[in-house]
């Protein structure tokens, strides 16, 4: 295993440990790693107003975009179950904001990585900032 994703896992499981999941008692820790190196964790934060909770994936999104990094290279996440635990819909098309179709996505358990897939595996056919075309606000400068 390369040394970014022993690292990545180690992130991912750390912030798993800190998961809000009081109600559906199933803890995802997320590690993103940008471009510029950096690892970014999340977990997922639920709410008592079931719709309102937020994924591991989306939360890691958010600590990446505030940090200032806007490209992804690699994804891992991390559960405890038995079963492959791939991200839902919404964190695909989250992550394929700043994730291209090659980007590796491990999907790990307690023993390591289980199953690796690119984003593009997971999102085929995705809808993109290109699909807006030229005529979308701001003309679609980058950062934007
Ligand atoms: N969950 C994630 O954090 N990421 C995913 O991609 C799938 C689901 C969380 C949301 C919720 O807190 C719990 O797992 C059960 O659905």
């Amino acid at each position: 295993m390369s040394a970014p994703l022993q690292s990545m896992l180690d992130v991912a499981r750390q912030v798993l440990a800190n998961a809000h999941a009081p109600y559906s008692r199933f803890r995802v820790g997320a590690c993103l790693r940008a471009a510029s190196g950096r690892l970014y964790g999340g977990c997922n934060v639920e709410n008592s107003a079931y719709p309102v909770g937020q994924c591991a994936e989306a939360t890691a999104i958010g600590a990446m975009v505030a940090a200032g990094d806007r490209e992804i290279v690699e994804v891992v996440v991390a559960t405890e179950g038995r079963e492959v635990c791939a991200p839902c819909g919404r964190c695909r098309q989250q992550l394929a904001e700043f994730a291209g179709p090659g980007v590796p996505v491990h999907l790990a358990g307690p023993e390591g990585v289980r199953v690796t897939a690119t984003l593009g595996e997971l999102l085929p056919l995705a809808f993109g900032r290109d699909t807006l075309g030229p005529t979308r606000p701001g003309g679609g400068a980058a950062g934007t």
